[in-house]
């Protein structure tokens, strides 16, 4: 249970501020006027202000007052115990203590419980433990052995411990201290000084002037491990990686491409249907195509070929001269030589060379004709005048002559020239066939014909036309 004490109602000889704090309020000594009162806090909010006296202030009942210099709030309402405090801390951390708490009689106009004026407070005090001991002081042992240094090369630290056991702490009691120290150590060595990358140069000059070539342009840019560089001695690590970087040069121009000629294909079918023809063949300048400035193709653009069918032409038959003219004669009639009898005659042609189903010769293969013969006939006749001059023979071999005639001629007779053979198919001409045998004085002792011949002069070589021209 715990001990209840009473605060002593009046203390006459305590200072004055205290003693009003304590002494009831009157009700007309000037107070703070407050508009509320916190049950939960104990605390006046809401000031309306200073000099009014308490029973103007708590007139109202849920307002509430402080009398001057002190810091009690007071409720207007009628007078009863606030809540028990929490207990106060042991008052001891180790073995057994005692702890306080407390309560106050708020209101105005009244008393707590048990005659109790306003403002007294009320206390219970309690017996309490922590912990059933209490701490005990530890000791160190003695240091241990310093570390190594904490690094290879230049300066670092070493530590030493110790340990709380000399003798161990009780009760949650510690050692003063800490169980560790370090101081500075130098190792009298310097430290290797590893490379670095200085920046990145500029780039270098393009390897090309245009993409799209055989070989990608590229540009390239160092940089040097000086940043700083590593150390010889002792030796610093190298920079890691690579000192110079390549890229494709950027904006570049595409490269010209010059054009190529595709294949050559025939425009037409070759035109004949036998023999050799020509055909003509084109090709297109789009194996590539020129491009950005590059050179259109070099030579033509069409040619001719020769195309073969392999199948041989028709070749068209063609009229051999005609053959010499058959005898003039007449059926029935055993001779009709010098006499104004016709007959008739025939000649004969063949056609020749036609092949593969070549054209037949057009006209016909037979001739007939009227005639009078007049062969070996025994005319008189007389001697012509000279003929003009012949040719000159032979015309390539040394010393050519030409030469003239006189003839033994005898004029025709005046034979009817035409004859009618079918009333009203028109007339028919009639030709003197064959050679009369005319008989002429003697001529230079000849009977036929006299010739005269003359050399020919500054004759010219014979050379073929095609050999001069070369
Ligand atoms: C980069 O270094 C190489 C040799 O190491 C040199 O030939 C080239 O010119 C350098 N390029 C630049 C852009 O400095
Ligand atoms: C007959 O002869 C004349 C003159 O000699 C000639 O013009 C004509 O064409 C000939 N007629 C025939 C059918 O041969």
């Amino acid at each position: 249970m715990p001990a209840r004490a009473q605060a002593p109602r009046l203390l006459p000889l305590l200072p004055l501020p205290l003693l009003l704090a304590l002494l009831p309020a009157t009700g007309s000594d000037p107070v703070l006027c407050f508009t509320q009162y916190e049950e939960a806090t104990g605390k006046c909010t809401g000031l309306l202000g200073g000099g009014v006296s308490v029973n103007d202030c708590c007139l109202n009942p849920a307002y509430a007052f402080q009398k001057p210099g002190s810091k009690l709030c007071q409720a207007c309402r009628p007078p009863r115990w606030s809540p028990w405090s929490a207990w106060a801390p042991c008052s001891v951390t180790c073995t057994k203590g005692s702890q306080l708490r407390h309560r106050r009689c708020i209101g105005w106009d009244g008393q707590c419980s048990e005659k109790v004026e306003p403002g007294t407070l009320e206390w219970e005090l309690q017996a309490c433990e922590d912990h059933p001991c209490c701490p005990e002081m530890g000791g160190w042992s003695n240091w241990g052995p310093w570390t190594a240094c904490s690094v290879t090369c230049s300066k670092g630290t070493r530590t030493r411990q110790r340990t709380c056991d000399h003798p161990t702490p009780k009760c949650g009691g510690h050692c003063p201290g800490k169980p560790q120290e370090s101081e500075p150590c130098d190792t009298q060595k310097a430290c290797p000084i590893h490379g670095a990358w200085a920046a990145w140069g500029p780039w270098g000059p393009c390897s090309g002037s245009c993409h799209g070539g055989p070989s990608k342009p590229v540009e390239i840019r160092n940089r040097t491990c000086s940043a700083p560089k590593p150390s010889k001695e002792p030796p610093g690590n190298p920079c890691p990686g690579p000192d110079s970087e390549q890229q494709t040069c950027p904006g570049l121009p595409p490269c010209p491409v010059a054009g190529g000629w595709g294949p050559w294909s025939p425009i037409s079918p070759c035109p004949v249907t036998c023999g050799l023809g020509q055909i003509l063949e084109r090709r297109t300048c789009d194996h590539p195509k020129p491009q950005h400035g590059g050179p259109f193709c070099a030579g033509d653009n069409v040619r001719t070929l020769i195309c073969n069918t392999a199948e041989p032409c028709p070749v068209n038959g063609e009229w051999g001269p005609w053959g010499q003219w058959s005898p003039c004669s007449r059926r029935n009639i055993k001779t009709i030589s010098c006499e104004e009898i016709p007959g008739q005659q025939t000649r004969t042609r063949s056609c020749k060379g036609r092949k593969f189903d070549g054209q037949r010769c057009i006209g016909e293969q037979q001739d007939i004709r009227h005639c009078y013969n007049i062969q070996r006939c025994p005319w008189k006749g007389s001697w012509s005048e000279w003929s003009s001059w012949g040719l000159c023979m032979p015309p390539c071999k040394p010393n050519p002559v030409q030469t003239r005639q006189r003839l033994c001629t005898a004029p025709l007779p005046k034979f009817r020239p035409t004859l009618t053979v079918v009333e009203g198919q028109g007339e028919k001409n009639v030709t003197f066939w064959g050679k009369p045998s005319t008989l002429c004085e003697m001529l230079q002792g000849q009977k036929v014909v006299v010739e005269e011949k003359r050399p020919c002069l500054h004759v010219p070589e014979c050379i073929d036309p095609e050999d001069e021209k070369l």
